[in-house]
C-alpha cells in the first residue's frame, strides 16, 4: 500500500467554475484519487478555494459585498457544486484561513533569513481619484502587444501576453473607471529566484522523466528563458499581511502577499485545516519528509497555465526555505477544453458552468463525457452534439442497456438469484481472453494517469460484455437448455459487477447504484487484480456467489433528445 497525496489546482473564489476548469484539474484529480483508493492505497486528496488577489476583490465589489462575506458565500457555493459532481476531497479548504496565513508568513520569513528576499522600489499605477495603487486587474488599458482596449494589468485576455500594469497604454482604474492615474514609486518584497536557478533546474531534471511532455516543456521553457526576481507583495488590503519576526513589517502595513505566493502554500494550509477538523490528525506525515512524508508520492493536477507556478515558482519557495518539505513527484497538466471556436471564459461568462450543468443532468453524465474527451495531448472542443452522442452511446447503449437486460432477465427467469449453470464454453473463454488483455491495460492507463485511454478501455470492456452476451444469447439458449442459459446469466451478472467496479473512478454514483443493487459487498469493490482478476474466468465468477439474491438497479441513464440539444444550444450558446 502506497501513500499518495493528491492536490487539485485551487479554483479562484470569483464565481462558480466552468467545465473547462473542472476537466483541467478537479475532476481528473478526483478520478485519480478514486482509482488510488480503489487500488488499496492510502490517499489524501486536498483542494481549497483560492481567495486572495484582485479577482476576488473585484468580484466582491460587483456583488456589493465585503470581500470576506463574498468569499465565505462563494466558498460554500463551490463546495456544494463540487459535491454535486461527487468530488471526493478529503478537505476543501480556504486560502484565507489562519493556517495558510501562518504558513505563508513563515515561508517569507525563512526565505528572508536565507537571503532570498529583498525590498525593492518599483513603479506602479496609482489612481489619484481612488487614492490607491492599482495592482494587477485593478487597472485596465490598451495592450501594448495587440492593441486590445480592455487588457488587464496582469494579462491581456485577447493575445494572452503577461503584462506589468505600467506597460498598459492609456490605463484606467477598473474600480472607478477614472483615467486620472499616474506612475508612483512603491516598495515591495522580491523573491530572488535568480539565485535559485540551478537548484530549480536540478529539481526539474530529477523529475522530468516522470512528467508528461506538456509539463516538462513548460518548465524548461521558463528555466531556459532565465528566472527573474519576482515581487511577492501587492498594494492591497485583502490578503495575507506581511510580517517580520512575527510582527507587522514596517512600511508594509498597507500591503499583503501576492496571491500566487500564498495560493500554493494553501495545499499545505488546507492539509493543516483537514488535520485540525479531524481530531488533530497528523498533517506532517504528508508534508514533512523528516516526519514521515519521505515515502509519500505527491501528485498535482492543473491546467497548463498553472504549470510554471508549480514547476518553478512554488519549488523556489519550498527549496529556498531549506526546510524538509515534500516536493511534487508527478505533475499532470491539461490543455484547454474549447467552447465553439473560443475558450470557456469566466470573465466573459462563456460556456457551461458547473452549477448550470447540474441543472441539466446529473454529475456522472458530465464526468464521463469530460474524461472520455479530456484535453490531454491537445486542446479538445466541447460540443452539444458530441456530448449527446457520448451519453447516448457509451452510457445508455453500452453500459446501461447491458446492466438492465441481464439483471431483468435474472429477475424474471432465475428468481432474482445468481444461477449456477454448467461448465463454461467457448464464449466464456472468449470473454475471459478479452479481460486478460483489457483489465491490465486499464490499470496501466490509470497508473500512468492517461484518462482518455482509461475511459476508452473501460468502454471497450463494457462493449466486450455486450458482444459476449450476443454470442452466448442466454434468452435463446433458455428455450433448449436452462443450464446453458444459466451459464450466460451467471457470467453476465458477474460482468455487471465487474463493470460497476471498473466504473467507480469515473462514474461513482452509477457504480454505487449497480453494486448496491446486485449486492457486491464494500470489501469486494476494490480495483486490485486479486479482486477484478486479470482475465481468469474463476476470478470473474467469484464476485457473486451462486444463489446470491440480486435486485435490478434503478434506471441508470436516460438518452439526450434532439429537442434538449436545441434547447441547451439556445440557452447556453454554441452550435
Ligand atoms: O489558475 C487558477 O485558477 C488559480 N486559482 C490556481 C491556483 S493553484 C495553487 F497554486 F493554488
Ligand atoms: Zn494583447
Amino acid at each position: 500500500m502506497a501513500r499518495i497525496l493528491i492536490t487539485s489546482a485551487l479554483p479562484y473564489i470569483n464565481g462558480v467554475k466552468h467545465l473547462g476548469n473542472l476537466v483541467g484539474s478537479m475532476l481528473p484529480a478526483d478520478v485519480y484519487a478514486r482509482y488510488c483508493r480503489a487500488a488499496g492505497h492510502e490517499v489524501l486528496f486536498i483542494c481549497a478555494t483560492d481567495e486572495h488577489g484582485t479577482p476576488a476583490e473585484l468580484a466582491a465589489i460587483e456583488a456589493g459585498q465585503t470581500v470576506a462575506e463574498y468569499c465565505a458565500e462563494q466558498h460554500d457555493i463551490q463546495k456544494t457544486v463540487g459535491a454535486g459532481f461527487s468530488l471526493s476531497f478529503d478537505h476543501f479548504g480556504r486560502s484565507s484561513n489562519p493556517q495558510n496565513r501562518k504558513l505563508t508568513q513563515h515561508f517569507c520569513e525563512v526565505l528572508e533569513a536565507n537571503g532570498l528576499i529583498e525590498e525593492r522600489t518599483s513603479k506602479q499605477v496609482y489612481s489619484v481619484d481612488d487614492k490607491r495603487f492599482l495592482p494587477d486587474r485593478y487597472v485596465e488599458g490598451t495592450c501594448p502587444n495587440c492593441g486590445y482596449e480592455k487588457a488587464r494589468g496582469d494579462q491581456c485576455d485577447n493575445c494572452g501576453t503577461l503584462l506589468d500594469p505600467i506597460q498598459l497604454i492609456t490605463p484606467y482604474s477598473s474600480v472607478s473607471g477614472s483615467r486620472n492615474v499616474e506612475i508612483r514609486d512603491t516598495r515591495h518584497l522580491y523573491l530572488l529566484q535568480t539565485q535559485m536557478q540551478d537548484q530549480v533546474r536540478a529539481f526539474v531534471d530529477a523529475r522530468a522523466a516522470n512528467w508528461p511532455n506538456l509539463t516538462t516543456s513548460i518548465a524548461y521553457k521558463w528555466l531556459d528563458e532565465g528566472l527573474i526576481d519576482r515581487s511577492i507583495t501587492r498594494d492591497l488590503s485583502w490578503g495575507i499581511p506581511v510580517t517580520q519576526n512575527g510582527k507587522p513589517r514596517p512600511g508594509f502595513e498597507e500591503k499583503v502577499f501576492y496571491v500566487w505566493f500564498d495560493a500554493p502554500i494553501e495545499y499545505i494550509g488546507a492539509t493543516v485545516e483537514w488535520a485540525e477538523a479531524n481530531g488533530g490528525k497528523d498533517w506532517e506525515r504528508w508534508w514533512r519528509t523528516d516526519k514521515g512524508a519521505h515515502d509519500v508520492t505527491y501528485v498535482e493536477f492543473m491546467g497548463k497555465d498553472n504549470v510554471a507556478f508549480h514547476t518553478v515558482s512554488f519549488p523556489v519557495t519550498i527549496l529556498g526555505s531549506k526546510e524538509p518539505w515534500k516536493l511534487v513527484d508527478k505533475l499532470k497538466a491539461f490543455n484547454w477544453l474549447n467552447w465553439y471556436g473560443g475558450k470557456f471564459s469566466t470573465s466573459q461568462k462563456r460556456g457551461v458552468f458547473m452549477d448550470k450543468a447540474l441543472e441539466l443532468l446529473p454529475g456522472d453524465y458530465w464526468r464521463w463525457y469530460l474524461m472520455a474527451n479530456a484535453p490531454e495531448s491537445s486542446d479538445t472542443a466541447f460540443t452539444w452534439e458530441s456530448f449527446k452522442a457520448c451519453v447516448n452511446s457509451d452510457l445508455n447503449d453500452v453500459l446501461g442497456n447491458f446492466v438492465n437486460r441481464i439483471t431483468k432477465y435474472a429477475a424474471a427467469r432465475f428468481d432474482s438469484k445468481v444461477p449456477e449453470g454448467g461448465a463454461p464454453g467457448e464464449h466464456e473463454a472468449w470473454m475471459a481472453n478479452e479481460l486478460a488483455i483489457r483489465l491490465p491495460a486499464l490499470i496501466g492507463y490509470y497508473e500512468a494517469m492517461e484518462f482518455r485511454k482509461a475511459a476508452a478501455e473501460t468502454r471497450a470492456i463494457w462493449a466486450a460484455g455486450n458482444e459476449y452476451i450476443t454470442k452466448a444469447a442466454p434468452w435463446t439458449a433458455y428455450k433448449t437448455s436452462v443450464e446453458l442459459a444459466a451459464v450466460g446469466i451467471r457470467t453476465g451478472l458477474n460482468l455487471v459487477a465487474l463493470f460497476g467496479i471498473i466504473a467507480q473512478p469515473i462514474l461513482p454514483e452509477t457504480a454505487k447504484k449497480i453494486l448496491d443493487a446486485i449486492g457486491v459487498p464494500e470489501d469486494r469493490r476494490s480495483l486490485k487484480p486479486v479482486n477484478v482478476g486479470t482475465g481468469d474466468y474463476a476470478t470473474l465468477l467469484s464476485v457473486l456467489p451462486v444463489n446470491m439474491p440480486i435486485n435490478v438497479p434503478p434506471q441508470l441513464f436516460t438518452k439526450i433528445e434532439d429537442a434538449q440539444v436545441a434547447d441547451w444550444t439556445a440557452r447556453f450558446g454554441g452550435g
